[in-house]
Formats: structure tokens, C-alpha cells, sequence
């Protein structure tokens, strides 16, 4: 398991603010920011775009690790969120299971404007990740 160090976790916590200046939720009101570390070191950033037929919108933790991936990336070490709120947000279900896809070790923390950090395993947040019986 590729460990992430203090140092690279204020630098993916920053990733993952710049991105939230884009973000695109006029629906919900609610910004979001991720950026993720793949295996390689590469940084990729997301933020959440929101569509006026709702079930389309795409979370920004998917969107950092589809960049990711698009990039070359095929292994998922480290995810970071930021949304500007007083507490951590979680990650949501979905996007979960897209990170378990690459990153089943992978670290998550989810940063905000108030003091709090949340931090967890992926294993953690997804215990029964869903995987297709073996061929
Ligand atoms: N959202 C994310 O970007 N990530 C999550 O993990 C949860 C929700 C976005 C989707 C939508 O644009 C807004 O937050 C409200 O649900």
C-alpha cells in the first residue's frame, strides 16, 4: 500500500479547493471539490457538474477519478474533498464504488472551512464493495 504523507495531503487538500471554484451546482446550491492521487504521484481534480435533468449531475469525487483514469492512471492511493461548509461532507455511495474500482486501499479525508477532518479507508466507507464473480 502506497502510503500518503502529511506534506502530500495539504497539497491534495489545496487540489481539491482550487477545484471547487468550478464547480457547477446552480440546482443545489451545494459546491464540491475532490482531487485524487493515483499510484504515479499524478494529481487530478473534479468538482461536481450538475445537469437540469437532475439524475445526470456527476459528483466531483467522479469526475477527479474519471480525469484520473483519462490521464493513464489505474490505481487510486489517495482521494480529497473539499466543500466550503463548517463540518467534513461525506462521500456518497456511488462515488465509493468508483473509487473502490481503483483504489481498494485507497485513503479518504474531507476537508471544509471549520477545524474538522474526516479521514477513513476506503474499506471503511465501503465495506461490501460489489466485485463480479472471477471468469
Ligand atoms: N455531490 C458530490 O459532488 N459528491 C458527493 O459525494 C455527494 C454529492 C454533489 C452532487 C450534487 O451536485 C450536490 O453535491 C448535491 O447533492
Amino acid at each position: 500500500m502506497i502510503e500518503t504523507t502529511e506534506a502530500q495531503w495539504v497539497e491534495l487538500a489545496a487540489a481539491a479547493r482550487q477545484a471547487c471554484a468550478n464547480a457547477y451546482s446552480p440546482y443545489s446550491g451545494f459546491r464540491v471539490g475532490a482531487a485524487v492521487r493515483s499510484g504515479d504521484g499524478a494529481i487530478a481534480t473534479g468538482c461536481n457538474v450538475e445537469n437540469a435533468s437532475f439524475g445526470l449531475t456527476v459528483c466531483a469525487e467522479r469526475n477527479a477519478v474519471f480525469r484520473a483514469i483519462a490521464d493513464g492512471a489505474r490505481e487510486i492511493t489517495a482521494v480529497a474533498l473539499y466543500t466550503p461548509t463548517p463540518e467534513p461532507a461525506m462521500p456518497c455511495g456511488a462515488c465509493r464504488q468508483v473509487i473502490a474500482e481503483f483504489g481498494r486501499d485507497a485513503h479518504i479525508r474531507s476537508f471544509c472551512d471549520g477545524p474538522a477532518v474526516a479521514g477513513f479507508t476506503l474499506g471503511e466507507l465501503l465495506p461490501g464493495v460489489f466485485t463480479l464473480p472471477a471468469k
